[in-house]
C-alpha cells in the first residue's frame, strides 16, 4: 500500500495483534452471488490471496477532500482519537461492522473492536462514538447479565444522572446511509462468473505461489511438494516467515478448491469444510444451534462458545478450521474441544480416510499423525446424545484476544437413568508440547457415580497424571497445573446441576457456585464537564470541550506519521543487528554475506561514526554500537534499498562473542555485586530509628513491581535526509525532544547544531519511551545518511523496538513501618532498588522522583525513604509516563495495607484516612502545601462511587459465593508537576501572522495524541480573539522554535502554553493601535492594515518557569510548581478458580484547576488510569534466563484492551478548584493519573483477602505486581492451589527471571 501511496493503514505490529491494519476484504461468490465483507489485519494478508477480491483501506471509506464517513466523523468527534495511530484500524474494524450491519447491537461494537489496540485513549470515548449508531442504546452497563438490568439491581446503585453532560452533540452527526457505500467492483463480478478456472501462479524474488482450482490438482501438487504448505488464513505461516525467518520457496493456497468449504448435514452431525474460517464456523454453528434439540447440540454449543474467543475477529475472519487443527499448537482453543466432542478429519492424499481427532492425532509441539501430503478436507462435528454433556474452559492472560494459558475440553456420557458415567473424555491445551488427553483421569472416573467420592480421587489422579516440570517453556507451572483442577471441578459443577435437573441426584449446590459471566462493557460514564464562566464569550474556546485538531485527518487516515512521509529518490532503509549476548566481548563481525545479498549498500559500524561516539548522561558514557552489555544491544546497521532487504542483510551478519563473566540480571544480583547508577539516593524527615522505639507496632514487607513497555502504538521510526550542501541535514523523527535528538545528531556528526533541522508532525504515542533511546537510534540513522549521501528512513518492527528501547523500571521495595493501635503510621523506612537495565539513561533522576513521592497523600512524621538505580545486563531503561511515581506509591500504599491487615481494620477509610495530610501541610522535602483539594477530591470520590453502600453489598456478595469475591479499593493521588532540574521549566513560541488574517504557530512541544496542538490553538484563539479556525499548527520544528524541552512531566501545556500566550499577547498589542483607529473592523482588516503601516506580524513568546530545585544535601528543596490531586474508587470481581477479574466500576474525582480543554483531560485520565490497570493487573515483561525478552510483541506482551474497560467508568472533575502557577488556572494532567489504576490492584487485593479468610487465612499476604490471574488465583489459595506442590527455589533453572 506504500507503493501506491495508500498510508492510512497502519502497521502497528505485523503479527495481527494489534489491529492497526485492518481493512475490509470483500469477495463475490458465484454461486450464491452474494457479496460478502469480513475484517482482516492487512499485516497477515498475502496479496496474491487476494486475487478476484476488493480490498477497502481507510482511505476507500472517507476523507476530507470528498466526504467523511459516520464512522470517521463520530471515532473523531466522540474524542476517540488522540495520537490517532489506531484510528484507521479502529474505523476499519467498525466499518465493516457496519457494511454487515447497519444497525449492530453493542455486543457487535465490542466484539468487533476486540482485536484493535488502542494505547492512548482509555477505549471508552470510541465506543461512546460507535455506540451512536446502535438502534437501541441501552443506559444499562449490563453487569448482571443479559435482561437483567443493573439500574434495577441493589447491586448497582442509584446514580444521580439528573445533569447528563455531553462532551459532544449527537445531533451534529451525519446520519449513516448504507446507499452510500463504495460498491463492489462490478469488473470483478464479471471476472468470477465467466473467467474459466485457471490455475493461479505468482513467483517472487524468492518464492512462488500457486492456487490450484480442483481438489485433484491440489492433491497432485501437494504430492509432489509434501514440504509446501497448504496457506489459507496465513496467521500461523505468515508469523513465521515474517519473525522467524521461515522461507517456503512454494506456497500452495488451496482456497479457490470448493470441496475445501463444503458444508454436507448428515443424521450424525455436520460435516465442515477445513478450509472454513473460525468466524464461517461460529455463525454455521449458531445458525443449527436453533434447529435441533439442546440435547444434541452440546458439542455444537461448546465449540461455537471456544470460537468466540480465538483471537479477535479480524483473525477468525481468515484462520482456517483446518490450519487450526493442523498447527496442532499446545495452546490451540478448538482441539481440546473437538477431541473430546469424538470429531473426526476427513484426509486425502492417495485416498480418502476418516481419522479421529484423538490423543493419538496430536503427536507433538506442531505435529500430528498426518503424513505431510494429506490434506484435510473436512471436519465432522457429531450431534450430541441425550445423557452427554459437553463444556469448553479457558483461561488467559486477557479476557479477549489472548492465546489461552490453559484451555480445555471436556465430556461426559450417562448411562441412561443413572448417574453413573459411561464415557468420559478431558483435553487439555497449554499443559504440553500439543494438546493432551487426562486419560488416567478419565479412567479414574468412568464407570463410577458422578459424586463428590469419585471427584476426589479424579483431582488427585489428575495431579499425577499432568505434571509440568518447574522449568517448564512458559512458566507459570503452578497456576496451570493447579488451573486443570480448577476446570475439573467448574466441570463437576456443571455435570452436578445437569445431573439434578435429570432429577438423579437430590442434593444442591452448596456455597453458591456462581459461574455466571458478565457481558462486554456497555458504558454509560458520567463525565460532568465543568461549566465555563458565565461571562465567557461564546468565541473563546478556552474550557470547552473542543475536538483534537487532527482527529478527523487521523480518522481519515490522512494524518501524516513519521513512516508516511513519502520516499525520497533513492532512498534507503535501514534495520539493525543486535546482540544475542547479554555480556560479551566481540571478537568478529564478518559482514560480507550481508553485502553480497541484494538491495545491501552498506553496513554501519562504531567505525564509521564522524563525531563523537559517545553518549554522556549523568558521567556515565554510553558508546554507539559498542561492547555488548545486554541482549538486544545495537552492535551495527545495515543500509538497502527496500526494508526486506535491510533485514535480510541484518540477519546475515555474522558476530564473534567472547562472553564475559557473571552478567547480573535482578536486583538483587546488583546490590550483592554493588553495581549501581551513581548517585544513590537517601531523603530523611523527623527520626525514624527513635520513632520506631515509640510505636505499637513494627512490620516489615517486601514489594515487587514488575517493569512496563510503553507500547506506543507507532514504533521508533525517523527519516534523515541529507541537504546535499554543506552537511545540512532534515531529521523527521517521532521524539518528544527535538532538540535532543537535533543535538544528538551533531555531535555524532561532528557538525554544529544549526545543520541539523529536527521536524516533528505527530507522534504516534509516546508515554516517555521518545526521548533518550529515540536520540540514539536517530544517531545511527544520521550516521548512515552521512556516511551514504542518501535519505536514510529506519522504522523498527514492534519485537525489535520492544527489545532495544527500554521499558518503565522494574522495582523492589521494601519497606519497615511503626505504627500505633488506631492505625496511625509514626515511623517508615522504605528502601528502593530500581533495574535500571545497562545504560544510565534517566534513571537517577527516576530515582529522584520515586524519592520526592514516597509520601504521596499521607503525613508520616518520620520518614525515611533511600533509593537506588541498579545497573544490570539489561536493556535500558528510561523514562515512563509518572517518572517511577507509580513504582513509589505502590509500594507505599501496599505497606498502608499490610498495615490495615496486621490491625483486621479497612485499609480505605481507617487507614488511609487517618494518615492523609490535613490543614497546611509541608511535604518531607519541605514543600508547603494545602491538602483541601486532595480531601475534597477523596470525599466526593466517595460520595460518588457509594463506597460505603457498596461495601456492605460487597460484603454480602461475598458471603454468598464461594468462587467469587467483590473486592473495593480506594487510593489518593498527590502528584508533583513541572520538572525539578529548573532549566528544563522554559518554552518558546513563535506565532505569524499572514496577510490574509491566518496565524501560524509554532511551539516547542509535540503531538503525542495528548491534545497539545489543540490546547495551544485554544490559547493563541483566547489571546488573538479570533477563532480556532484560524489557526494552525504544521509541526515542531528545531528551525521555528529552537532550544526546546522534552515534552513530558505534564509540564507541556504549562509552559508551552505561556509562550504562545506570551506570543499572542505581543502580537494582540502591536495591533492595538489599528484597533483602535478601526475598532468595528474585522480581524483581516486590521492585520493588514498593520502590515500596510510596517508592523511587524509575527512574534516570538518565552516562558521563564519557576525556579525550581531539589537540595539532595540538604534534603530539602522546592521541586515542583504545584500538585495535582485525585482520587479513585474501583470494585472488582474476581473468580478465584481462575483468577480472571474484571473491574466492575470505577470513579475517579481528578482536580486539574480549571481545565484548558475537558474532553482532552477527561481523555488523559481514561487513559492513564487504562494505562495503570495495566501496569498494575496485566502487563508483564518477561526475561529468559540468559537476559532475553521473551515478551516482544502483543502476542505475548498483553496492554488493555476494549474488555478491559471497566464496566461502568465515571471520571469527574473537581468543581471550582484554581491553580495560580499555570495557565488559565488549569493543572498538568498528563501523568497522574496513571497512578490510580492501582485501585484496581488493591480491589483484587482485597476480593483476594476474602478468599483467604474463608480458609481461615488472615494478614499481610504478598502479592506483587502485576496482580495478575496467575498471582491473584495462587494468593486465593484455594483447595485447588494447595493441592500443588511448590517447587523448591534453586533446585531448577525457572524458565524467566525475576527481575
Ligand atoms: C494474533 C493471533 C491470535 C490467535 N489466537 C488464537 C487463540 O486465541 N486460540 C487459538 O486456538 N488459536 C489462535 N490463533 C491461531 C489461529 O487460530 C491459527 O493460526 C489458525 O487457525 C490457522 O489457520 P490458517 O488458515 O491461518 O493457517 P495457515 O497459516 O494458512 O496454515 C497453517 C498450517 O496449516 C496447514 N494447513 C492448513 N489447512 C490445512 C488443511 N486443510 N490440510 C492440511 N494442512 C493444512 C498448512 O499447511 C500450514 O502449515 C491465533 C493466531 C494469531 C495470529
Ligand atoms: S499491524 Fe497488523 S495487526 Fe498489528
Ligand atoms: S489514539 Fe489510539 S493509540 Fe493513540
Amino acid at each position: 500500500m506504500t507503493s501506491v501511496r495508500l498510508t492510512g493503514t497502519k502497521y502497528g505490529c505485523g503479527g495481527g495483534g494489534c489491529g492497526a491494519c485492518t481493512v475490509m476484504v470483500s469477495h463475490y461468490r458465484p454461486a450464491t452471488k452474494t457479496i460478502t465483507h469480513y475484517s482482516a489485519n492487512a499485516c497477515l494478508l498475502p496479496l496474491c490471496q487476494l486475487h478476484g477480491a476488493a480490498v477497502t483501506t481507510v482511505e476507500g471509506v472517507g476523507s476530507t477532500r470528498t466526504r467523511i464517513h459516520p464512522v470517521q466523523e463520530r471515532i473523531a468527534k466522540a474524542h476517540g482519537s488522540q495520537c490517532g495511530f489506531c484510528s484507521p484500524g479502529m474505523v476499519m474494524s467498525v466499518y465493516t461492522l457496519l457494511r454487515n450491519r447497519p444497525q449492530p447491537a453493542m455486543d457487535d461494537i465490542t466484539h468487533a473492536l476486540q482485536g484493535n489496540l488502542c494505547r492512548c485513549t482509555g477505549y471508552r470515548p470510541i465506543i461512546d462514538g460507535c455506540r451512536t449508531f446502535c438502534q437501541v442504546q441501552t443506559d444499562c452497563c449490563q453487569a448482571n447479565g443479559a435482561g437483567d438490568c443493573c439500574l434495577n439491581g441493589e447491586e448497582t446503585l442509584e446514580e444521580t444522572q439528573h445533569e447528563k453532560p455531553e462532551l459532544f452533540d449527537k445531533r451534529e452527526f451525519l446520519p449513516l446511509d448504507p446507499t452510500q457505500e463504495l460498491i463492489f467492483p462490478p469488473e470483478l463480478i464479471l471476472r468470477a462468473e465467466t473467467a474459466p478456472p485457471q490455475t493461479l501462479t505468482f513467483r517472487g524474488e524468492r518464492m512462488m505461489w500457486v492456487s490450484p482450482t480442483s481438489l485433484e490438482e491440489l492433491v497432485q501438487l501437494k504430492a509432489r511438494n509434501p514440504e509446501a504448505p497448504l496457506v489459507i488464513g496465513n496467521t500461523n505461516i505468515g508469523p513465521d516467515i515474517k519473525f522467524k525467518g521461515i522461507l517456503h520457496p512454494l506456497i500452495i493456497s488451496p482456497t479457490r478448491v470448493l470441496d475445501l468449504f463444503e458444508v454436507t448435514q448428515t443424521p450424525h452431525g455436520v460435516w465442515v469444510g477445513a478450509g472454513c474460517s473460525l468466524t464461517e464456523v461460529c455463525s454455521l454453528l449458531e445458525k443449527l444451534l436453533p434447529q435441533f434439540p439442546e440435547e444434541k447440540t452440546e458439542v455444537f454449543r461448546a465449540l461455537s462458545q471456544q470460537l468466540g474467543k480465538v483471537g479477535s475477529l479480524q483473525i477468525r475472519n481468515v484462520a482456517s478450521l483446518g490450519g487450526n487443527i493442523m498447527i496442532a499448537y499446545p495452546n490451540s482453543d478448538l482441539n481440546p474441544v473437538l477431541a473430546a466432542g469424538n470429531c473426526k478429519v476427513s484426509v486425502i492424499s492417495n485416498g480418502k480416510v476418516i481419522v479421529p481427532l484423538n490423543q493419538d492425532f496430536f503427536v507433538s509441539f506442531g505435529k500430528t499423525i498426518l503424513k505431510p501430503e494429506e490434506i484435510v478436507v473436512s471436519v465432522f462435528i457429531p450431534f450430541s446424545r441425550k445423557g452427554e454433556l459437553v463444556r469448553a474452559y479457558r483461561q488467559a492472560p486477557r479476557k479477549e484476544s489472548s492465546f489461552c494459558t490453559v484451555t480445555s475440553g471436556m465430556r461426559v456420557f450417562f448411562s441412561q437413568g443413572s448417574s453413573v458415567v459411561q464415557d468420559l473424555s478431558i483435553y487439555y491445551g497449554g499443559m504440553g508440547p500439543t494438546t493432551v488427553s487426562a486419560t488416567q483421569t478419565c479412567t479414574a472416573i468412568v464407570t463410577r457415580p458422578w459424586d463428590d467420592e469419585t471427584l476426589q480421587r479424579a483431582y488427585d489422579v489428575l495431579l499425577d497424571e499432568l505434571v509440568l516440570p518447574p522449568s517448564a517453556p512458559g512458566g507459570k507451572v503452578e497456576f496451570r497445573r493447579s488451573l486443570t483442577l480448577s476446570f475439573l471441578f467448574k466441570f463437576n459443577l456443571e455435570v452436578l446441576q445437569k445431573l439434578r435437573e435429570m432429577v438423579l441426584i437430590k442434593h444442591s449446590l452448596d456455597g453458591n457456585n456462581n459461574l455466571r459471566h458478565y457481558l462486554l462493557p456497555v458504558n454509560n460514564p458520567l463525565l460532568p464537564l465543568q461549566h465555563v464562566p458565565k461571562d465567557q464569550r461564546d468565541q473563546d474556546p478556552v474550557g470547552r470541550p473542543i475536538m483534537h485538531r487532527s482527529a478527523i485527518s487521523q480518522a481519515t487516515g490522512e494524518a501524516v506519521y513519521c513512516d508516511d512521509i513519502p520516499r525520497t529518490d533513492g532512498e534507503l532503509f535501514l534495520a539493525l543487528v543486535t546482540s544475542s549476548r547479554a555480556h560479551a566481548k566481540i571478537t568478529g563481525l564478518d559482514v560480507s554475506q550481508a553485502l553480497r545479498l541484494p538491495g545491501v549498500v552498506d553496513v554501519i559500524t562504531a567505525k564509521d561514526v564522524p563525531g563523537q561516539k559517545v553518549r554522556k548522561m549523568f558521567g556515565y558514557e554510553e558508546v554507539l554500537l559498542a561492547e555488548v552489555s545486554c541482549v538486544g544491544q545495537m552492535i551495527c546497521a545495515v543500509v538497502a534499498d527496500t526494508r526486506a532487504h535491510a533485514k535480510r542483510g541484518a540477519a546475515a551478519v555474522k558476530i564473534g562473542y567472547e562472553d564475559l563473566p557473571e552478567p547480573l540480571f535482578t536486583v538483587e544480583e546488583a546490590s550483592e555485586k554493588s553495581s549501581f547508577f551513581e548517585p544513590r539516593r537517601m531523603i530523611e524527615k523527623g527520626n525514624v530509628a527513635e520513632a520506631f522505639k515509640t510505636v505499637d507496632h513494627v512490620h516489615q514487607g517486601e514489594f515487587r513491581m514488575g517493569g512496563q513497555e510503553h507500547f506506543y502504538m507507532e514504533t521508533q521510526s525517523m527519516l534523515v535526509v541529507p541537504v546535499g550542501e554543506e552537511t545540512e541535514f532534515n531529521a523527521y523523527v517521532s521524539t518528544q525532544w527535538p532538540t535532543g535528538t537535533q543535538d544528538a545528531i551533531a555531535e555524532a556528526l561532528g557538525i554544529p547544531s544549526n545543520r541539523v533541522t529536527c521536524h516533528v508532525k505527530r507522534i504516534g504515542g509516546a508515554f516517555g519511551g521518545k526521548v533518550v533511546k529515540t536520540a540514539t537510534l536517530a544517531c545511527i540513522t544520521a550516521v548512515a545518511a552521512w556516511k551514504t549521501n542518501c535519505a536514510v528512513r529506519c522504522v523498527l518492527e514492534r519485537g525489535e523496538d520492544m527489545l532495544i528501547s527500554g521499558a518503565r523500571h522494574p522495582v523492589l521495595g521494601k519497606y519497615k513501618v511503626g505504627f500505633m493501635n488506631d492505625g496511625r503510621i509514626m515511623a517508615a523506612d522504605m528502601q528502593y532498588y530500581t533495574n535500571a537495565g545497562n545504560t544510565v539513561d534517566e534513571s537517577p533522576l527516576v530515582v529522584d522522583k520515586i524519592l520526592l513521592h514516597i509520601d504521596n497523600a499521607y503525613n508520616i512524621p518520620n520518614l525515611r525513604g533511600r533509593g537506588a538505580a541498579c545497573r544490570t545486563n539489561l536493556p535500558s531503561n528510561t523514562a515512563f509516563r509518572g517518572f517511577g511515581v507509580p513504582q513509589s506509591i505502590m509500594v507505599l500504599e501496599n505497606m498502608l495495607n499490610d498495615v490495615a491487615m496486621v490491625l483486621g481494620r479497612p485499609a480505605d477509610q481507617v487507614i488511609r484516612e487517618i494518615n492523609m495530610y490535613q490543614g497546611p501541610s509541608v511535604t518531607h522535602y519541605g514543600l508547603e502545601f494545602s491538602p483541601e483539594n486532595l480531601w475534597r477530591c477523596w470525599d466526593q470520590c466517595k460520595e460518588k462511587s457509594d463506597y460505603a453502600a457498596r461495601r456492605r453489598a460487597a460484603d454480602r456478595f461475598n458471603q454468598d459465593n464461594c468462587w467469587k469475591k467483590r473486592g473495593l479499593a480506594i487510593v489518593p493521588i498527590k502528584y508533583g508537576i513541572a520538572f525539578a532540574e529548573s532549566f528544563l521549566n522554559q518554552a518558546a513560541a513563535l506565532v505569524h501572522v499572514y496577510k490574509d488574517g491566518s496565524v501560524l504557530v509554532s511551539h516547542g512541544g509535540t503531538e503525542m495524541g495528548q491534545g497539545l496542538h489543540t490546547k495551544m490553538q485554544q490559547v493563541a484563539s483566547r489571546e488573538l480573539g479570533i477563532p480556532p479556525s484560524k489557526i494552525y499548527i504544521s509541526e515542531t520544528s528545531t528551525n521555528t522554535v529552537p532550544n526546546t524541552c522534552p515534552s513530558a512531566a505534564s509540564y507541556g501545556t504549562d509552559a508551552n502554553g505561556m509562550a504562545v500566550r506570551n506570543a499572542c499577547q505581543t502580537l494582540y498589542q502591536r495591533l492595538e493601535p489599528i484597533r483602535q483607529k478601526n475598532p468595528k473592523g474585522s480581524w483581516e482588516s486590521w492585520v493588514k492594515a498593520a502590515f500596510l503601516d510596517k508592523i511587524s506580524l509575527s512574534a516570538t513568546g518565552f516562558y521563564r518557569g519557576p525556579d525550581l530545585y531539589m537540595d539532595w544535601d540538604k534534603m530539602a528543596g522546592r521541586p515542583y510548581a504545584y500538585f495535582t490531586f485525585g482520587a479513585c474508587f474501583c470494585e472488582v470481581e474476581l473468580d478465584c478458580l481462575t483468577g480472571d477479574y474484571r473491574a466492575v466500576r470505577t470513579d475517579i474525582v481528578m482536580d486539574i484547576g480549571r481545565s484548558v480543554n475537558p474532553s482532552m483531560d477527561i481523555g488523559q485520565i481514561e487513559g492513564a488510569f487504562l494505562q495503570g490497570l495495566g501496569l498494575y493487573t496485566l502487563e508483564e515483561l518477561k526475561f529468559s534466563p540468559s537476559g532475553l525478552l521473551y515478551t516482544r510483541g502483543p502476542s505475548q506482551y498483553k496492554i488493555p484492551a476494549v474488555c478491559d474497560v471497566p464496566l461502568r467508568f465515571n471520571v469527574y472533575l473537581l468543581p471550582d478548584s484554581h491553580n495560580p502557577h499555570a495557565i488559565y488556572s488549569s493543572k498538568g494532567i498528563g501523568e497522574p493519573s496513571l497512578f490510580l489504576g492501582s485501585s484496581v490492584f488493591f480491589a483484587i487485593k482485597d476480593a483476594v483477602a476474602a478468599a483467604r479468610s474463608e480458609s481461615g487465612l488472615v494478614g499481610p499476604f504478598p502479592l506483587d505486581s502485576p496482580a495478575t490471574p496467575e498471582r491473584a488465583c495462587l494468593a486465593c489459595a484455594s483447595p485447588f492451589t494447595q493441592k500443588i506442590p511448590a517447587s523448591t527455589p534453586g533446585s531448577f533453572k525457572p524458565w524467566a527471571l525475576n527481575i
